[in-house]
């Protein structure tokens, strides 16, 4: 039956998750809803993913993201973009705020802001970021319109490691769904965020243990 082609390109996680010394110190960048923190949040809470958010970094006022952020009784910390000079004066105050929560891991779920080598050479080869596509296939904006426009019957997403260069970077872990003829964008978005949700966790617990 065609309906079981996401269990088969997307085939379950394992069972045992890695335990850490400590438990992974996170920091979670995001812009707007907030679904894949919640999805985060919920597997340590399920004592899955074997560490702790230590702060939620967020960049607009009134995203959904400070609204789950409290519900979840996680520290959120506002830095609006607009009120910087320059884009590595943001990044400048994110290391600053995820240094002083003691961060050794880097969440970016949604972050909707170029970063610069200011971030990434503090936190070096310890950031990663969720997109929703099979990377390298549509990078950047609006990548699942892209995917539909190109009429792929497969799309996904994916967890990588942060580069300079938007969306590239290695890849932790993918999941893939089936395009159907019948989907929108919104469509779509909706079961790729599914996967997303199921991979974050355990790609932030993969990439521990290889580091
Ligand atoms: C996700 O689709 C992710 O792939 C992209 O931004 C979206 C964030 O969703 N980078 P949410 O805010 O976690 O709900």
């Amino acid at each position: 039956m065609l309906e079981t082609a996401a269990a088969l390109i997307s085939p379950p996680l394992p069972g045992t998750w890695p335990r850490f010394e400590s438990p992974l110190r996170l920091g979670v960048m995001a812009s707007g809803n907030g679904s894949n923190l919640e999805a985060i949040a919920r597997s340590i809470q399920r004592d899955e993913l074997h560490a702790e958010i230590r702060v939620v970094i967020y960049n607009n006022p009134g995203a959904g993201v400070a609204e789950r952020a409290a519900r979840l009784g996680l520290p959120a910390v506002l830095l609006n973009h607009r009120h910087y000079p320059s884009r590595e004066a943001l990044d400048s105050d994110i290391v600053h705020r995820l240094q002083a929560h003691g961060v050794d891991w880097v969440i970016m779920a949604g972050w909707m802001r170029c970063v610069t080598t200011v971030l990434i050479d503090a936190f070096a080869g310890q950031i990663l970021n969720i997109h929703p596509s099979l990377l390298p296939s549509f990078p950047g904006l609006r990548a699942v319109e892209q995917a539909l426009a190109a009429g792929v019957r497969v799309a996904g997403c994916t967890v990588h490691q942060v580069e300079l260069a938007v969306d590239s970077g290695p890849v932790i872990m993918q999941a893939a769904v089936s395009v159907e003829p019948t989907d929108t964008a919104a469509t779509l978005q909706a079961r790729i965020q599914v996967q997303e949700h199921r991979i974050y966790p355990a790609a932030i617990a993969l990439a521990a243990e290889l580091t």
